[in-house]
């Protein structure tokens, strides 16, 4: 060979060593032959609103950020989600190791928290046999008469209004599960508020850290910062105590002569097996808390929405008026005959989705998408906030405009189009209840009042600034920060204390 061929084959075989080594390296080549996907490195993970930090990455680097480091994955559209968690639900169906929340059992108060295991799919399908689709129908009564309740609230004591809503959130569940009203001032109301805000607070805020630098757990109690865990261990007993007041309330109404108790009915159906019976008490306490966190967001959203955006809020009251009158409240019936008050309720649910990182998935094995590699054990958040302002999705992504749905007209037919309620094996389990119940009371509310800015003591309407706050945990919970808001009766047809007979159609 001439020395002169050596030399080139000698360089070209050196220049492709190390191109191949700068591949490789600027790849990020896994174990596997696939490169991960790009994303941060050693990134602190936001604390503060950080689905707007996530979206801001996926702009950065792409449909699939990773955050090596944590071994998590950023889904900020879409059709990933779709491609991964839906068509791919079985790999995607677990979820993140929880050392606190296990700890102190919050698993056994709601199984959202439980890892892909026998153990999930029984509370699952307890859960499911009476919030599935099919049988939803069975909640129409009470969700009728806990949204007339919640207006005669509304119309007797508007600026209480806040208050009103989260009454509401927990009375539908006890009306539609335990067969009994709960008021304001009754125990399992006053209970559970400063529970769920005490679960937050001690188990679901110290969160990230603990599970960052596990050997924080390991520190005793009475070191300053670490009273999390007196205070984590409180909340869980006075779930389990609020469990047993509300199923024993349930059962003795039901032994003596009320009807309408699913929790009771099915505590008796399974009277010899105790393991059933705490499936259906935790069924109970799982649905308060999950309805108290995100229907009482919702409702409180749509409200914010209503006195922000004063036009949404005519064109609902007009398609109202016309298409059934004001003689009665809507009913179920009338959903498909509302397309503009379906609208308002999609648009609420784009824009101001209860828990905007949904609620993070983790996957079973190794996976390939997109020529990347997905590790086995990858935490998956799914940026439901980032999905829902896609601008190639929803032009003008920011603004509140229910009119969008009608110029790129997508079907309002299913419940699947709505991506606030989650994705794949671990879809929300209570999004049938939530959908009807949520979708009454938009309707019931822009038929019944007109809804404007709060005034001060001279008379001034006070603006509102249409902020939202959000408490941290597994995902974390979003909701408007406290405004003024005026309840002002549209007409005789509201529903009163003394007309309530007329109203429910
Ligand atoms: C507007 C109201 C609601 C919204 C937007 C909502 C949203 C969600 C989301 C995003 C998830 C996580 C889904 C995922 O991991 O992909 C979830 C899970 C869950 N939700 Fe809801 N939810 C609502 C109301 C409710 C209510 C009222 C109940 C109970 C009656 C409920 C019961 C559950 C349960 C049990 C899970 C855990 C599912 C599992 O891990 O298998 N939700 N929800």
């Amino acid at each position: 060979m001439e020395p002169q061929t050596c030399i080139l084959q000698s360089l070209v075989g050196g220049v492709a060593i190390a191109l191949t080594y700068i591949i490789l390296f600027h790849l990020k080549l896994s174990g596997s032959k696939f490169p991960y996907p790009s994303g941060p490195t050693g990134a602190n993970m936001p604390i503060h609103d950080p689905w707007v930090q996530y979206q801001a990455w996926g702009e950065e680097y792409g449909k699939l950020v990773y955050i090596r480091e944590s071994n998590t994955l950023i889904v900020n559209h879409l059709d990933v989600a779709y491609d991964l968690l839906e068509k791919r639900a079985r790999n995607y169906a677990d979820r993140p190791v929880w050392r606190v929340g296990d700890r102190i059992g919050a698993g056994s108060i709601n199984f959202t928290f439980q890892r892909y295991s026998n153990k999930w799919r029984k509370s699952r399908r307890t859960f499911m046999q009476h919030f599935r689709q099919a049988t939803i129908g069975q909640f129409h009564t009470a969700q009728y008469e806990e949204v007339h309740v919640f207006l005669q609230r509304l119309a007797k004591t508007p600026t209480d209004f806040l208050q009103h809503i989260q009454t509401f959130s927990q009375g539908i569940i006890y009306s539609a599960l335990y067969g009994f009203h709960v008021e304001q001032d009754d125990y399992v109301t006053r209970q559970s508020a400063p529970l769920i805000q005490e679960l937050f607070n001690s188990v679901l805020a110290p969160f990230p850290l603990l599970e960052w630098f596990p050997w924080l757990e390991r520190l005793p109690r009475w070191l300053p910062g670490c009273g999390y865990k007196q205070a984590a261990d409180q909340a869980l007993k006075g779930f389990m105590e609020l469990k047993d007041v509300s199923f024993n309330r349930a059962m003795e109404r039901f032994e003596h002569g009320s009807k309408n108790s699913l929790i009771a009915e099915s505590a008796m159906k399974h009277a010899g097996s105790p393991e059933e019976v705490d499936g259906i008490k935790i069924m109970g306490v799982a649905s308060s808390i999950a309805s108290f966190v995100t229907i009482s967001s919702v409702v409180n959203s749509f409200m914010l929405a209503m006195v922000m955006h004063p036009y949404a809020q005519a064109k609902g009251q007009e398609e109202i008026d016309r298409v059934i009158g004001r003689d009665r409240l809507p009913i179920f019936e009338d959903r498909q005959l509302l397309p503009y008050v379906e609208a308002i309720y999609r648009e609420v649910m784009r824009l101001n989705p209860p828990l905007p990182l949904c609620v993070a998935h983790v996957s079973i094995e190794d996976d390939v998408y997109r020529g990347y590699y997905i590790p086995k054990g990858c935490t998956v958040i799914p940026n439901i906030w980032a999905m829902n302002r896609d601008p190639s999705l929803y032009p003008d992504p920011d603004n509140f405009r229910p009119e969008r749905f009608f110029e790129a007209p997508r079907p309002f037919t299913s419940i699947n189009d709505i991506p606030a309620f989650g994705f794949g094996r671990r879809v929300c389990a209570g999004r049938y209840i939530s959908d009807g119940t949520v979708w009454l009371t938009i309707a019931c509310a822009l038929a019944s009042f007109k809804m404007g800015k709060g005034k001060d003591e001279e008379g001034n309407e006070i603006d509102v600034a249409g902020g939202y706050t959000s408490s941290p945990g597994l995902g974390f919970f979003r909701h408007p920060e406290p405004y003024k808001c005026s309840i002002v009766p549209r007409g005789p047809h509201v529903a009163t204390e003394t007309g309530k007979k007329d109203l429910i159609g």
